[in-house]
């Protein structure tokens, strides 16, 4: 019997870095813990046909215009804040289904939708947040190819909660596949913080800069809903310019 060659896992703490096209034919993972994947997972959910990530408001206002009105909501923020002209703000409260169910939501955030852009090149794309983990690694189970996590981070930044995310999915990887499992230096590193915060995922949020500014903004309950482990078992796909809930494979 033929041995499968290891899988090798990459994990890119500054998105900023990444020159597009090498992404190319790779299966690759967006990590935006707070809050864009949360709330993508929860407005897929929640009903929402499709999202359309925007890397800045240029595009947004030009997407905005080629879409019919009733059926097009744009969604996210600056600063933490709802932006003017916008339907709805980035938290995952605001995304209901009253509010979403059957919309398509054009999706602008500082860190979060500009590395889900970066990554359009990808094989796959998928969107990850703790509230979809299993989701996600089953998928990368069913792959059984290489794979690169991009933590979308802050302000070019590294950030604590994506990068124990990325250790989280890494961890769980290799419990739940057969395959021989290398994990790059980065790889390793994001494994190892989440051996050391990954239990108290809530509190590791209440400590994290970007978790101690939504607190402070009046949004410290998105961090309970972002920090539920596998409440919310969509898996975000992104393909051409459009994130869809898969029901299908990927491409395996
Ligand atoms: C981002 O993309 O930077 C975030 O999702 C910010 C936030 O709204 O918490």
């Amino acid at each position: 019997m033929d041995k499968k060659s290891p899988i090798q896992v990459s994990v890119n703490f500054a998105p900023w870095q990444i020159e597009e096209m090498s992404l190319n034919d790779k299966t690759v993972v967006v990590i935006d813990v707070l809050r864009a994947s949360t709330t993508i997972a929860m407005a897929l959910q929640n009903g929402a046909k499709e999202i359309i990530p925007v890397s800045n408001i240029e595009s947004a206002v030009k997407i905005s215009s080629s879409l019919y009105g009733d059926v097009t909501l744009r969604g996210g923020e600056r600063n933490g804040k709802m932006i003017e002209g916008f339907n709805l703000g980035n938290s995952p409260a605001e995304y209901v289904r009253e509010a979403v169910d059957g919309k398509s939501i054009i999706f602008l955030t500082t860190n979060g939708s500009a590395a889900m852009v970066k990554g359009r090149y990808a094989k796959n794309l998928l969107i990850a947040g703790f509230v979809n983990l299993t989701s996600v690694v089953d998928m990368l189970v069913r792959l059984e190819s290489d794979f690169t996590l991009i933590c979308a981070g802050q302000d070019n930044k590294f950030c604590i909660e994506d990068a124990v995310c990325a250790g989280k999915i890494i961890a769980a990887f290799e419990h739940a596949t057969k395959m021989e499992v290398l994990p790059d230096d980065s790889a390793l590193a994001a494994m190892a913080l989440e051996k050391s915060v990954g239990k108290a995922v809530l509190k590791m949020l209440r400590q994290s800069a970007h978790g101690k500014f939504l607190t402070e903004i009046g949004l410290g309950d998105d961090l309970k809903t972002c920090a539920a482990v596998d409440s919310i078992p969509v898996l975000p796909l992104l393909s051409g310019n459009v994130i869809r809930a898969s029901k299908e494979n990927p491409k395996l």
